[in-house]
This record gives structure tokens, sequence and C-alpha cells, in this order.
């Protein structure tokens, strides 16, 4: 158990499973309050597993489940976590799902889940949170800033997808819906950035390492040769939402082992 968040209360959206549980159990072990936060009664078990396993731990949390892409349900959960908690201090923006399809053949359905999870979630949960962090003003017994929101954007906010369109464009308009907080609040103390991570082992992208052929062929994507793993994504959260980065804000971080380094050039061009 670290110290670094000690004493706040954080968010963390679609936290069942993934990066979302990761991160919840780093920002757990830091110190904070941890709400785990997902998306529908079928998947309750599963962060009912991780709230067990931060409490085991001797960390401190709840459940609440929410779809982010409904306003009624962003503003019953944060109202949730205030009665429950007193305030918000860390909003993890995390919550994202894929709806993978050539783009000739994608269908509306599939392009309106994924902009109302990824980004329109994003939109709402921020709203909520940048809302409790003005209400509440500064709270120095516990960090530096006012408040803090960490966007989970993508490589694909850089990097385009040939057959993820949808997923793609969601991650580029988180850099401006980050970007844009980031200069609207930054006079309030409030600090918003994203973590851009690459391939990460996690349900999202299974097909991408399940099998050794799968997985060769990821690497040749990945100078560093590893497929990035929950636990190193929360480790940057953790440093995000802390003060040691009290002097970042609108950045985009990317952690992805290289991904973006192109490493296809390292032979051609
Ligand atoms: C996607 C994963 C993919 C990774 C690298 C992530 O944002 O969700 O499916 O493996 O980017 O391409």
């Amino acid at each position: 158990m670290s110290t670094e968040l000690q004493g706040q209360i954080a968010i963390i959206t679609g936290a069942s499973s993934g990066i979302g549980a990761g991160v919840a159990k780093s920002m757990a072990q830091a110190g904070a309050t941890v709400v785990i936060n997902y998306p529908s009664p079928s998947s309750q078990p599963a962060a009912d597993a991780v709230l067990k396993e931060i409490i085991d731990a001797g960390g401190k949390g709840m459940t609440a489940q929410c779809d982010v892409s409904k306003e009624d349900e962003v503003a019953r959960m944060f109202a949730d976590v205030v009665a429950a908690h007193g305030t918000v201090d860390i909003l993890v923006n995390n919550a994202g799902l894929q709806r993978d399809a050539k783009f000739h053949e994608m269908t509306l359905d599939q392009w309106n889940t994924v902009i109302g999870v990824n980004l329109t979630g994003q939109f709402l949960c921020a709203r909520e949170a940048i809302r409790e962090f003005l209400r509440r003003g500064p709270r120095p017994e516990v960090s530096v800033a006012t408040g803090k929101i960490i966007c989970m954007s993508s490589v694909h906010e850089l990097i385009p997808w040939a057959g993820h369109a949808n997923y793609a464009s969601s991650k580029g308009a988180i850099k401006m819906l980050m970007q844009s907080l980031a200069q609207e609040y930054g006079d309030r103390q409030i600090r918003v950035n994203s973590i851009c991570p690459g391939a990460i082992q996690t349900p999202i992208n299974k097909p991408a390492w399940e099998t050794p052929q799968a997985l060769n062929s990821l690497m040749t994507l990945i100078p560093y040769n590893r497929i990035g793993q929950p636990q190193d994504i929360g480790n940057l959260a953790v440093f995000l939402a802390s003060d040691k980065s009290d002097y970042i804000t609108g950045a985009s971080i990317f952690i992805d082992g290289g991904m973006t380094v192109f490493e296809g050039f390292a032979t051609g061009g």
C-alpha cells in the first residue's frame, strides 16, 4: 500500500474487467476509495470479484452499475457516490468497447454503440465530475488539484485503423474532448489528461493474443516485444491522478511498448 491517493474518491468506469479493473486495483493500492462501475447486471459478479480482491488486499471501494451512455444513469451514479463518500476527486473515463466491421458493411447500430459508450459516455461522466469539482472547490488536504480526469484513449487516436472506423473515430474525438476540457478548466485547477494504451492483454482484443500465431503477428507491431498488462496502465493512472504529475494537463500519454514508433519503418521506407 502506498499513500499517494490517500483520502481521495476515484470513479473508474468499466472497471469490472480489463484495463478498468487494473486501474481500480492500482488506485486502491495507492490509498484511494474506488468506485468500480460496471455496465449491466450481467457484469455484476465480475465487479464484485474486483471489489473483493481490493478489500482482501486492505483497500476500500464500492461497486456501481450504470450504462455510461445514459444521461440519467450517469447522474444517478455520481449522486450515489457523493451521498456515500461526500465527493469525487478522480474520474477515470475508461469504459469502452469495439464493434468492428468493414466500413461499407458497418451498421448504424455498430457506429452508435461505439460512439455512445466511448465518446458520449466520456462526455456525460466528465460533465458530472466537473460539476462536482466546481461545486466542492479545492480540497488541499488531499490534492493540489481540485479534480483530475483521466480519459482512456488509445494508440488509435493517432493510428488509423481499417475495419475499426467507429472505434478510431471515437478515440480521435476523445483527444479533442480532453484537450478542450483541459483548456476550459485549467484555471480552476482541474487537470484532464489521456492515457493512450497500445495492445493490452484484456478481453477486448483476445483474438490478437489468444493463439501463439496471433501473438507473433502482434509482436511485429510492438518494438518492445511484449503485450501490455492492465497493471502497466494502472501504474500510469496512479501517477496521472497524483500530485507527482501536477504540472501535466492536456496531455495524451502513449503507453504502448513503442507501437507508435511504427516498427515497419525499421526496415522499410
Ligand atoms: C484496442 C485493442 C488493440 C490496441 C492496439 C486498443 O485501443 O482496443 O483491440 O489491440 O488498441 O491496436
